[in-house]
C-alpha cells in the first residue's frame, strides 16, 4: 500500500469545519441550526462588483499576470493611499485569497523547522499553513481576562531563538476581535528591528473597527519598510469570500521578488474574480458605514445576551466580527457536537467553533468557543437563548 505523508497525517482539521457532518445530520432530521461557527457574512456583495463580471464580454478566459492584473494592482495601491498606507502597485502581489498570501509569505521568509511567534488564540488555519510549510508555531498566550491585548514584549523576547524568523499578528483579531493600538504596533516594530525578524500582519478585517477606534496598519509605521508584510483580502471587506482574491503587500523588494516566484509557480490568480475585486474598490463609503453600524449592533446585542448567561465570560471585541466566550464547562469540543446531535430548543440549535483549535498550546482554550456574529440580531438573540438553555442541562 502506498502511504500518506507524515506531514499530511499531522495536518490539523479545521476546528471551524470539522463539525459539519454532525450539522448535516441534524439538518436531515429537520433541526434548524444557527451557524455561529464560520465567518461567512450574510451581508450583500456590492452590486458594482457582481455587475462588472456580468457586463464583461471576455472571449478567451486567459491567465492573468502572476502578480495580478496591472490595473487592479494600481487601484489597490490608491485604495491603500487613501488609508494612509504609502505603497505602489509594485509592492503588491495579488493572490488567491488571503490564504494563499499567507502560504506565499511563509514560503518566502521561512525554511523547514524555522519558528514563527504568534499571539494565541489565533486564526486556526495558521496552524494548517505552518504544518504545510514545515515550520513551527511558537505561541505567546494572550488572555481573556486582559481582553486579549498584546502580551508583554518580554514574553515575546523570551521565545526568540536562532530559528525565529517572524512574528505574526492578526489585526483586528480573529478569533478575539482585539484591535492593536498604535503603541502596541510600535512595540512590535521595535522588537522585530532589534532581532531582525519579519512582522507579518494579517489585516483582512481592517474595515471592521468599532467605537470610533482607528485601525493602525504595520504599513503606516515608519522604519518597518524592510520588516513588514501585510496580508489582505476582499473576502470580508466586500463580503466576497467566494471570489478568492487577496494580496500580499511589502515594501521589501526581496520579499516581493521571492513571493513572485511562488506566484509564478501557480501561474495566476483568477481572472473574473480580479475584475469583480477591482470594481468593488469603487464601493461607496456609505456601504461600509451601513455594514459597520450593523456589526456594532450585532456585537452589542450578542455581548449583552452572553453576559446575561451565568458563568459565561466574554471579552468585548473592538473589531472583526468574532468573539471568544468562556463557558462553565470543561470540553467545548464535546459540547459543540452535543449541541448538534442531542440538543434543541423547539427543534432549533446552534453550531459554534470549539476554541481549542485556535490555540497551539495543548489543553488551552478547551472551555472556550468562538462565536461569529454574522447573523442578524433576532437570530443572535435566539442563539444566545439556546446557549443559555443548553448550559443548564449539559453535563461534562
Ligand atoms: C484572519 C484571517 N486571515 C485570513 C483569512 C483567509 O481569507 P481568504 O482566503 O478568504 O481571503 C481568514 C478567513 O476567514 C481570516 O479570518
Amino acid at each position: 500500500m502506498p502511504v500518506i505523508s507524515k506531514k499530511g497525517l499531522e495536518m490539523p482539521a479545521s476546528p471551524i469545519r470539522k463539525l459539519v457532518p454532525y450539522a448535516e445530520q441534524a439538518t436531515k432530521k429537520g433541526k434548524k441550526i444557527y451557524y455561529l461557527n464560520i465567518g461567512q457574512p450574510d451581508i450583500k456583495t456590492p452590486e458594482i462588483a457582481l455587475e462588472a463580471v456580468k457586463q464583461n464580454d471576455i472571449k478567451i478566459l486567459s491567465y492573468s499576470k502572476s502578480e495580478g492584473s496591472e490595473t487592479y494592482r494600481k487601484k489597490i495601491a490608491s485604495y491603500y493611499l487613501k488609508n494612509n498606507i504609502k505603497v505602489s502597485s509594485e509592492d503588491i502581489i495579488v493572490t488567491t485569497g488571503g490564504s494563499e498570501a499567507l502560504l506565499f509569505t511563509f514560503g518566502t521568509v521561512m525554511d523547514v523547522n524555522d519558528e514563527i511567534i504568534i499571539p494565541e488564540p489565533f486564526y486556526a488555519n495558521y496552524n494548517g499553513f505552518s504544518q504545510a510549510s514545515g515550520i513551527k508555531v511558537v505561541p505567546v498566550i494572550s488572555k481573556i481576562e486582559d481582553d486579549f491585548k498584546l502580551p508583554p514584549i518580554e514574553e515575546f523576547e523570551k521565545l526568540i531563538t536562532n530559528k525565529t524568523k517572524a512574528i505574526l499578528i492578526c489585526n483586528p483579531g480573529n478569533p478575539t476581535g482585539y484591535l492593536y493600538s498604535k503603541e502596541e504596533i510600535q512595540k512590535l516594530a521595535a522588537i522585530v528591528k532589534k532581532h531582525d525578524l519579519f512582522l507579518i500582519a494579517d489585516e483582512v478585517y481592517r474595515e471592521f473597527t468599532y467605537d470610533g477606534i482607528q485601525h493602525y496598519s504595520i504599513m503606516e509605521e515608519e522604519g518597518l519598510e524592510e520588516y513588514g508584510i501585510m496580508i489582505d483580502s476582499v473576502s470580508k471587506r466586500y463580503s466576497m469570500c467566494g471570489a478568492r482574491i487577496g494580496c500580499l503587500v511589502s515594501k521589501n523588494k526581496s520579499v516581493i521578488q521571492t513571493a513572485l516566484k511562488f506566484a509564478q509557480a501557480r501561474l495566476s490568480p483568477p481572472t473574473y474574480a480580479q475584475i469583480a475585486s477591482e470594481a468593488a474598490l469603487d464601493t461607496p463609503q456609505s456601504y461600509f458605514d451601513d455594514v459597520i453600524e450593523e456589526y456594532v449592533e450585532r456585537r452589542n446585542t450578542l455581548i449583552k445576551h452572553l453576559e446575561n448567561i451565568e458563568g459565561v465570560k466574554v471579552a468585548k471585541p473592538k473589531g472583526a466580527f468574532y468573539c471568544i466566550a468562556e463557558l462553565p464547562i470543561k470540553n467545548t469540543d464535546h459540547f459543540a457536537q452535543w449541541l448538534l446531535e442531542d440538543f434543541d430548543v423547539d427543534n432549533e440549535t446552534i453550531m459554534v467553533a470549539p476554541a481549542g483549535g485556535f490555540y497551539s498550546t495543548p489543553g488551552v482554550g478547551l472551555n472556550q468557543i468562538r462565536i461569529a456574529y454574522v447573523l442578524n440580531k433576532e437570530s443572535l438573540i435566539k442563539a444566545a437563548h439556546i446557549l443559555k438553555e443548553a448550559l443548564k442541562v449539559y453535563k461534562d
